[in-house]
């Protein structure tokens, strides 16, 4: 079970750091549950060395977004290799908010989800329908489109590393999350189109409330939460429903 702590721009990076400190300082025995902390690029650094340091194997650090090239002229990107000589061992790929402020399109994605495997980082691949694609029907394809946009020339070994979220645009920061059989609908139909055993996270307004009935679904492997995680109660709430479900651990 992957638990993906998305803390977009909301905190500083004293914050950041102390947020880590009071995770890294928790207690898991629980070996089926990791956790992924994707803190802002400024403080990326300093909580990849508090938890390389930590030596907790359940915990790990990603970045929200990294360019697809290596070296080069530029000018304010940062690429994959420099990430992984950070600790980092997991990478956003194609959030809906960098699509939608950001311009990203679906082949920048592809080319950002082949650069992160490159390196032997996990992508975690972003995809999901607007409020209207879903009023239209079009749900499906949209998450199809998008998927299959990401996926090309990648092999069943490169396809199974993966990590898709799967995140209706609608749902993410809004306090109005899918309904969790819906969302199970969509997963089954993500993991058909990836072809390989994947992991298949949901995302879009999860909290205490809900993150049990999102992990109960069968083909739901996680979430991956935003506003919800910027808190430690909140984070350590999480954290506890998802182990109750898992297995037990101390928090
Ligand atoms: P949210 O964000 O939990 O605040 O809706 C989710 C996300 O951006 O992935």
């Amino acid at each position: 079970m992957l638990i993906v702590a998305n803390w977009k721009t909301y905190l500083t990076l004293r914050q950041s750091e102390n947020l880590a400190e009071r995770i890294v300082a928790l207690e898991s025995g629980d070996r089926q549950l990791e956790i992924v902390l994707c803190p802002s690029l400024i403080a990326l650094e300093e909580v990849a060395e508090e938890v390389v340091e930590s030596k907790r194997r359940w915990l790990k650090v990603g970045a929200q977004d990294c360019f697809w090239m290596e070296r080069g002229a530029y000018t304010g990107e940062v690429s994959p290799g420099e990430l992984r000589g950070l600790g980092v061992t997991h990478v956003i790929v194609g959030h809906s908010e960098r699509r939608e402020h950001l311009g990203e399109t679906d082949e920048m994605v592809r080319r950002k989800v082949h650069a992160v495997l490159a390196v032997g980082m996990t992508p975690i691949l972003c995809v999901g329908e607007t409020k209207a694609e879903r009023v239209h029907g079009s749900a499906e394809s949209k998450v199809r489109r998008q998927l299959l946009a990401a996926l090309k020339g990648l092999g069943k070994a490169h396809r199974r590393e993966l990590v898709v979220a799967y995140e209706p645009v609608w749902a993410v920061g809004t306090g109005e999350a899918v309904a969790p059989e819906e969302a199970e609908r969509m997963h089954v139909l993500i993991q058909k189109v990836i072809g390989a055993p994947a992991r298949i996270l949901y995302g879009g307004s999860v909290d205490k409330k809900n993150i049990t009935a999102f992990l109960r679904q069968r083909h739901v492997s996680g979430v991956l939460v935003g506003g919800a995680s910027t808190k430690y109660s909140s984070l350590a709430a999480l954290l506890r429903a998802a182990q109750s479900i898992s297995s037990s651990v101390d928090i």
